[in-house]
């Protein structure tokens, strides 16, 4: 080990009353990628702000580059090679790319005149080193995120980074571009650069880091090498909970098929799609994006028309115009990104729970019975296990796994034979994802027939009977989750098999 670039050490700071961090101490190698892992409001980002100096902290000691600290200011982070690579990634939207990159440069140089020829090349240079092309007179507003992202790495480099601090990078990118972003964090480093990697995703963690560290609660849990590591361990230390082996075996309900997909066909989109899915019965859909899984979702729900096809329920063909008829059919759908297709933000969590069961809940002027919605709305809070002290409270107060806890709600409100769900746990933390695993098992077990559409294929094998393969638009095998593995989904999914 070629030794520390940081060491931070029973680092304290508190926000009046609040104890962000409780003294948590911090190693990053020199070169290493480091994840800091921990879930939301654990104190990561607050470690980040003491590091490149913009907090100070209440007690402890930074150790940089051999170096001593108790505090420390932004420009003596910066001129020690820390860099931080913030959400924002704070670039001017009007300037070029070029000008962005010179700025700092600018400021760096003490020279009145500033030799653009220079600059210029030295920003070439930058762009090159981490492998990454752009045209350096485009408007930085016109970029990508993840383009955007690339160039505050950039203009790092141009500070002469030795560590860059992402704070939760891949929150805003597509699954592509958190591949070309690795990419760019292992070059980086090839050159010699230490990566802190601040994120609560698993399987980031795992893909990218050497080591890792977690917090919880403001203070340590857990450090190591991250090939130590496993599924289970990392959820225990991000929650402090234990987590029962997940699986799934439906229970045996006699009758038709709740759902049924009779030969549905919708241009080249998806041809010949059939299935049933039985009570009680969870049933997965995977595949790569492009496969047509997701186009078939709509149309089951409604908002997509097919060209061929019949759709049954409880054995009775049926007509799904629109998100009304599958409704009034009692099927339930929870898309892929709630927060623009699912929750009313700005409204409270209750209005939220019960806004499509208010027929139930009012009487025949439309006024609500105030007891009985309130009993509602209780009883799923506790159902559900929704973290929230006072339900009057916005939904857009909530973190992404209570929020999605709270479509759900909304769902089972209604009396549903079967409920639809497009990636549910996308975004969500790890103890929320295993809560609404449970609840799905649960539900099901009563009867509800549930499809989850997912590429998260632990998911899948952790919630499902069987589990399909769409590729090129067509099912290609059905298996039983029981009696696969993750390896063989993929590769079936990717048509290596
Ligand atoms: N500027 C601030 N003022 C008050 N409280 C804050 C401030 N920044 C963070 N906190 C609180 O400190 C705790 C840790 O927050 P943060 O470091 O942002 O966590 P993380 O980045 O791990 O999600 C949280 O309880 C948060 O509400
Ligand atoms: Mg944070």
């Amino acid at each position: 080990m070629p030794g520390f670039i940081l060491q931070a050490r029973n680092i304290r700071k508190s926000f009046g009353g609040v104890e962000a961090l409780r003294g948590v101490n911090l190693d990053v190698g020199a070169g290493e990628i480091h994840c800091l892992a921990g879930e939301n409001g654990c104190g990561k980002s607050t470690l980040i702000k003491i590091i490149s100096g913009f907090y100070e902290a209440d007690g402890g000691e930074l150790e940089l580059n051999g170096r001593r600290f108790s505090r420390l200011t932004p420009l003596e982070a910066i001129s020690l090679g820390v860099q931080v690579i913030y959400q924002d990634f704070s670039l001017f939207p009007n300037l070029t790319v070029m000008e962005n990159l010179a700025i700092n440069m600018e400021l760096m140089d003490k020279r009145r005149f500033v030799n653009y020829a220079r600059m210029r090349r030295a920003a070439g240079e930058a762009v090159a080193k981490i492998g990454f092309s752009v045209d350096m007179n485009e408007l930085v507003e016109n970029l990508s995120i993840a383009r955007k992202q690339i160039i505050a790495i950039c203009r790092a480099l141009l500070y002469g980074a030795r560590l860059i601090i992402m704070d939760e990078p891949t929150t805003a990118l597509t699954k592509k571009e958190v591949r070309s972003l690795f990419q760019v964090i292992k070059n980086l480093q090839a050159q010699g650069i230490a990566i802190l990697f601040v994120s609560h995703k698993l399987d980031e963690v795992f893909e990218i880091s050497e080591r890792f560290t977690i917090f919880r609660n403001g203070q340590n849990v857990a450090a190591g090498n991250t090939s130590e590591l496993d599924a289970k361990r990392f959820a225990f230390y991000m929650t402090g909970r234990e987590f029962a082996d997940e699986a799934y075996a439906a229970p045996e309900f006699s009758g038709p098929p709740v759902l049924e997909a009779r030969g549905l066909s919708s241009g080249n989109v998806y041809r010949d799609i059939s299935f049933t899915v039985s009570r009680g019965e969870i049933f997965g859909i995977t595949g790569l994006l492009g496969s047509g899984r997701g186009e078939l979702v709509r149309t089951l729900f409604g908002v997509q028309r097919p060209d061929a096809g019949t759709i049954l329920i409880n054995g009775e063909p049926v007509k799904i115009r629109g998100v009304k008829d599958a409704i009034a059919l009692g099927v339930g759908y929870v898309p892929a990104d709630r927060l623009t297709e699912g929750l009313f933000l700005s409204q409270s969590i209750g209005r939220n729970i019960v806004v499509s069961s208010l027929k139930k809940l009012s009487n025949a002027a439309g006024i609500l019975f105030p007891d009985k919605t309130r009993e509602e709305i209780t009883s799923w809070i506790s159902e559900l296990a929704i973290n929230t002290g006072d339900y009057e409270r916005q939904v857009k107060t909530l973190s992404g796994g209570n929020q999605q806890k709270v479509v759900l709600a909304r769902w089972l409100a209604n009396d549903l034979k079967a409920l639809i769900l497009n990636g549910p746990t996308v975004g969500v933390d790890i103890g929320s994802k295993y809560d609404i695993h449970a609840l799905l098992r649960k539900l099901a077990s009563r009867g509800l027939s549930v499809i989850i559409i997912s590429d998260d294929l632990p998911e899948l094998l952790a919630c499902c009977n069987r589990i399909v393969v769409m590729r090129e638009g067509r099912i290609v095998k059905e298996l039983k989750a029981s009696e696969t593995t993750e390896a063989r989904l993929g590769e079936i999914a990717t048509g290596v098999a």
